[in-house]
């Protein structure tokens, strides 16, 4: 390497009005400033030129990057550069040329001058006049104090620049060392070093500066913030490897660890929702700080079970095939036409619009009617997960709702504990008897149910023991009950109710022989081959020793005939066994139901009702008697008071009508009469049996018995009208298996007869009736004449009953007048 030192002028130099011009792009000198440059072939020349004169060359900069070779004009440039001293110079082995330049005076261009192989410019030198006011002091302290902050927020700049720039008295000079230290763009620096104005300069500076700093602040900001981050992740690693470490010397092993490690995983695993993955990790956290022996240990523990073994993200892929579902509920159920239609819709909807907000199904229906395996088979059909849970007795909300974790021993609800059980979130989810759901002080779970079954708020179903939202929404919800009276009314609201009325005598004997039977079959160990039951021992089984609107009952004693059967074969004494009618009675014991009603209705006084329960249809038989007394009537059987208030009606009714019913007007007022319905220990009531009391009351005090086979429902008012009543189709079918053929109904209810299956209509001859006078003349034998009674007491000896009681009666009217 050759070095060439150029002797250091003093400060002033005499500079021509034409010196070599040396663009640089990027690169800018300030005046009394240094700077290193290294350049080649054309500037080499330029510098080695330069050396031989007077060392001075002009330094401007590019506005773009040129390319090489360029002659530049003027647009080329920008218009101020500086002046530059070469005060050290260098030639590198591959012949670079290094040199140590410092500026000397801002120079405006007048004109480029064209020459071989570098340009030439006219320049202009601009003079840098020193200004000494007031403005320009506070301009330069103000300067000078920022300067300092930048010194001290950038690590890379030597503190050494502080003093140095505070020696410094002329306001230009100051400016332009500052502007040539700070680390700002040079497109900025440009347009300081193209101010000639030194107030100007200073101002803009300024502005430079301050904004280098926020930008130094912001950045230092964030790199704090990095670093605290960085330190507390290290600090909490290595703090808990201490405690591990601490934990194995105090022989307390690491199971805890081991623990808490597997809970991280699963909670990573899981891709828990933000809010539960919070929860869960702070509890995780607690866990680990905890001794496992404390209560608060297995308090912890317990909820971190929960929270990673529920199904947050897993769901069963829906299989909607229409022809498939609607094969499915066929193969599991006989009949339900109705239902099933109504589910088949359902699905159907669901599959055209899988994010359907559907109504929630709630299947009513008495016991046994197919409602919760309904529920199975459309889980079956659907291909999701089933979970039931009976709300029969629920009283507390917390079992809904599950209890705050702080009590030991905690659970979350039962939504959430089927929703554990299913491991989907979203399973046929069946609510069992809804309308059993109590409320007391407690709480009241049906308004926790109303959460559950909201769509528009079941997607962050909140149970107290998660304490954070769970996304109901995707389950699919199916109710059931036996009534809807004791469902609360906004939550009957959100449900579509599906009634399941019960089953005709032959449907019975179809789901028998379909389902029933081959299950019990199966459960028994038996084969078909081994037990058989004969069409009419079936029929008398659910005529003799079953008395429901379902079929389990049914299912029952045909188990009771296959474990009789069952135990012979297992003996030995029989191989097979084919039940007639006749043997039932030995597998089954004595008939239990009353077949024959007629049997029961011996005198006048008695009359069939008909009656709606929770389980189904009922007939109800209501007796009348008179006994000498003082115009009393009693009523037992366990009656309502709504049953009590028909009855008087009733009386009431026949007293006005007394003459017209042919009654004697003056009866009344020598006998109590004495209503009764037996079954005496079942509580009823209602106002549907007045009708039923009215017939009984006239047939006593008439003497004219009720026509066989012939039932009656319905309201009376104190003039005689028949007022409509609900359960006409369960009725009904009460009335019908019970062996009825002829039913008086209210003429207002005419319209239900068409729930009415149609082999049941074909056999009963309906009645409507809308006057009680119809219901009598409908309703009771004609009455015996007087002659006709003579002749018959004679011939039939054991009717001497009937005729001392029809002389009886009078005789005491007559003895009390
Ligand atoms: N239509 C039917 N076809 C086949 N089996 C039936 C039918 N209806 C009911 N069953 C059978 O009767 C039994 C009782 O039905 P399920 O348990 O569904 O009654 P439920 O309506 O839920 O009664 P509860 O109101 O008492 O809960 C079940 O084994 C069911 O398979
Ligand atoms: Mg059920």
């Amino acid at each position: 390497m050759t070095e060439q030192n150029v002797p250091q002028n003093k400060n002033t130099f005499n500079i021509p009005e034409v010196i070599p011009l040396l663009p640089l792009h990027n690169v800018l000198v300030f005046p009394k400033t240094m700077i290193p440059l290294e350049v080649t072939g054309t500037a080499s020349v330029l510098v080695d030129e330069a050396m031989t004169k007077d060392r001075l060359i002009g330094l401007i900069m590019t506005k773009t990057e040129p390319e090489k070779p360029h002659v530049y004009t003027k647009d080329d440039l920008h218009s101020v550069g500086t002046c530059a001293v070469i005060m050290k110079m260098a030639k590198t082995m591959d012949n670079h040329t290094q040199m140590l330049l410092q500026g000397v005076s801002r120079f405006s261009i007048e004109e480029i001058i064209e020459g071989k192989p570098y340009q030439q410019a006219r320049i202009k030198i601009i003079e840098e006049t020193d200004v000494k006011d007031l403005e320009t002091e506070a301009l330069m302290a103000n300067l000078l104090s920022l300067f300092d902050k930048i010194l001290k927020l950038s690590p890379f700049l030597p503190p050494e620049f502080g003093p140095m720039a505070k020696s410094i008295t002329e306001a230009g000079t100051l400016a332009d060392l500052i502007a040539s230290i700070i680390n700002a763009p040079v497109e900025d620096k440009q347009k300081v070093l193209s101010i000639a104005d030194v107030k100007k300069r200073l101002k803009q500076l300024t502005l430079m500066v301050n904004h280098q700093m926020e930008v130094l602040e912001l950045g230092n900001k964030i790199q704090n913030k990095v670093k605290d981050d960085i330190d507390k992740n290290q600090r909490e690693y290595y703090l808990r490897q201490q405690m591990k470490a601490i934990k194995q010397e105090l022989g307390e092993g690491d199971e805890n660890t081991v623990e808490t490690d597997e809970y991280r995983k699963n909670i990573e695993e899981k891709n828990l929702p933000e809010e539960a993955r919070k929860e869960a990790l702070r509890e995780l956290e607690r866990l680990s700080r905890m001794h496992p022996s404390s209560a608060e240990y297995t308090v912890a523990s317990t909820y971190l079970d929960w929270m990673t073994a529920l199904p947050w993200n897993a769901s069963t892929s829906d299989n909607i095939d229409i022809a498939k579902a609607r094969q499915v509920l066929d193969e599991d159920h006989y009949g339900l036409a109705k239902p099933k239609k109504r589910i088949i819709e359902y699905l159907a909807v669901r599959k055209l619009k899988p994010d359907s907000k559907g109504p929630i199904l709630c299947f009513v229906g008495p016991p046994g009617t197919g409602k919760t395996s309904l529920g199975h088979s459309i889980a079956r059909a659907l291909g999701r997960k089933f979970v039931r849970i009976s709300l029969g007795g629920v009283r507390d909300e917390a079992e809904i709702r599950g209890h705050r974790r702080t009590y030991i021993g905690a659970l979350p609800g039962r939504i959430i504990q089927g929703l554990r059980r299913a491991e989907s979130n979203n399973p046929v989810f069946m609510l069992d008897e809804i309308d059993k759901v109590g409320s007391d002080f407690r709480g009241d779970p049906s308004s926790a149910l109303l959460e559950v079954l909201d769509p528009q708020q079941n997607n962050t179903f909140s149970d107290h023991y998660l304490d954070v939202p769970f996304d109901l929404s995707k389950v699919m919800f199916i109710t059931t009950a036996n009534m809807l009276d004791t469902i609360p009314p906004a939550l009957l609201d959100r449900l579509e109710v599906i009634e399941l009325n019960g089953y005709t005598q032959e449907e019975k004997v179809k789901i028998a022989e379909r389902y029933l039977i081959p299950r019990q079959l199966k459960e028994n160990g038996l084969s078909e081959t081994q037990f058989k039951l004969t069409d009419k021992a079936l029929n008398a089984i659910i005529t003799g020793y079953t008395r429901e609107a379902g079929v389990r009952n049914l299912e029952r004693e045909i188990a009771n005939a296959c474990r009789g059967v069952a135990a012979q074969i297992a003996e030995g004494s029989i191989k097979s066994k084919t039940l007639t009618e006749k043997d039932i009675a030995v597998y089954l014991g004595p008939v239990r139901v009353p077949t024959d009603l007629d049997a029961r209705i011996t005198k006048p006084g008695i009359a069939i009702g008909l009656a709606w329960t929770p389980v189904g249809g009922d007939t109800l038989f209501i007796e009348a008697t008179a006994m000498r007394g003082k115009k009393g009537l009693a009523l037992t059987g366990q009656l309502g008071d709504v049953m009590k208030e028909s009855a008087a009606a009733a009386l009431s009714f026949i007293r006005t009508n007394a003459e017209e019913l042919g009654v004697d007007s003056e009866f009344f007022d020598n006998m109590d009469i004495h209503v009764h319905v037996p079954a005496g220990a079942i509580p009823k009531d209602g106002p549907s049996a007045g009708v039923t009391m009215l017939t009984a009351l006239t047939s006593l005090l008439t003497k004219r018995k009720v026509k066989k086979n012939l039932a009656m429902t319905g309201e009376i008012t104190l003039r005689g009208a028949v007022l409509p009543v609900g359960g006409i189709k369960e009725k009904v079918l009460a009335a019908y298996r019970a062996g009825i053929r002829t039913i008086l109904l209210p003429d207002w209810n005419r319209k239900d007869i068409a729930d009415i299956p149609e082999n049941v209509q074909e056999k009963i001859s309906f009645h409507f009736i809308k006057d009680m006078m119809d219901v009598i003349k409908l309703a009771l034998e004609p009455a015996i004449e007087k002659k006709m009674k003579k002749s018959k007491v004679k011939k039939n000896k054991p009717a001497v009953s009937a005729k001392k009681k029809i002389k009886l009666k009078p005789k005491i009217i007559k003895h009390k007048k």
